[in-house]
C-alpha cells in the first residue's frame, strides 16, 4: 500500500506520515528532507548559474550521506534553501527516481511532501492533503525546534513559513495542489492523536471502498 501525504510547511504532515507508517508498518520517506539536503549543499553559493548547476549535481548524486546532518537540515534556514532549489525543474526530475523507487518497494511505503499525490505517486492507494491555520503551523514548528534545544524567533519563523508556502504554491514545476482523489484533513483544531486517528480512518475507509467493502 502506498500512502501519499501532502500539505504546506509545518502543517503536521510529517508527524502524521510517521504515525501512519508506524500504524501500517510501512517505511516512511520525508521528501522535504531531500530538498533540504540539496538546498543546504548550495547555501554558500550566490543566486545564479552556479547555484543552479550545483543544486542539480547534488540532486543527481543524492544519497544517505547528504541526509546525515539532521540538526542542520531541520532548521528554518535549510527550509528556505530547500524551497529555492525546489523551483529548479531539473532538481525535481533528478529526485523523482529516488522517491519512486522508495515508494515501489515491496509492501509499499508512506511518503510525505508537496507533490506525492500529484506527481510522484499519482496512483497511490490513499492520498491525504493536510492543512492547518498558518499561526498554528508556526507554533507547532516552533515547539518542535525548541524541543530540540533550538531558540526560536516566532515572528521570523512565521514569515519564513509564509514565504516558503508562497514560493511553493507559485512553483510552476511543483505539483503542489490537492489531487482530485486526495482527502482533505484540516488539523487546525486537532491534537496529534486525534489527527492521526482521523488519518487512519481516511486510509482504512479508502482501502475498504477500493476493496468494494
Ligand atoms: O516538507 P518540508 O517543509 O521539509 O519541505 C521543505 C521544502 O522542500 C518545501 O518548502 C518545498 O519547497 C520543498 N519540497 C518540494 N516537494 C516535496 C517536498 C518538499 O518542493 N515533495
Amino acid at each position: 500500500m502506498i500512502i501519499a501525504v501532502d500539505g504546506p510547511a509545518a502543517s503536521g504532515k510529517g508527524t502524521l506520515a510517521a504515525g501512519l507508517a508506524q500504524h501500517y508498518r510501512l517505511p516512511h520517506l520525508d521528501t522535504g528532507l531531500l530538498y533540504r539536503a540539496v538546498g543546504w549543499s548550495v547555501r554558500e553559493i550566490a543566486d545564479g548559474p552556479e547555484f543552479e548547476a550545483q543544486a542539480i549535481a547534488t540532486a543527481q548524486a543524492l544519497d544517505a550521506a547528504h541526509l546525515s546532518d539532521l540538526e542542520a537540515l531541520i532548521s528554518a534556514e535549510a527550509g528556505i534553501f530547500a524551497s529555492r532549489v525546489a523551483v529548479i525543474d531539473e532538481v525535481r526530475v533528478a529526485m523523482r527516481t529516488y522517491q519512486r523507487d522508495f515508494a515501489g518497494q515491496p509492501g509499499g511505503a508512506v511518503l510525505d511532501g508537496r507533490d506525492i499525490g500529484t506527481v510522484i505517486c499519482p496512483g497511490a492507494d490513499a492520498k491525504l492533503f493536510i492543512t492547518a491555520d498558518s499561526k498554528v503551523c508556526m507554533e507547532r514548528r516552533a515547539r518542535q525546534l525548541e524541543a530540540r534545544g533550538l531558540s526560536v524567533d516566532r515572528y521570523g519563523l512565521y514569515h519564513q513559513i509564509e514565504e516558503r508556502n508562497a514560493r511553493d504554491m507559485a512553483n510552476p514545476h511543483g505539483g503542489f495542489y490537492k489531487a482530485d482523489d486526495a482527502h482533505l484533513l484540516d488539523t487546525t483544531l486537532l491534537d496529534i492523536e486525534t489527527s492521526l486517528r482521523a488519518a487512519i480512518a481516511i486510509v482504512d475507509g479508502t482501502m475498504a471502498r477500493k476493496a468494494g467493502l
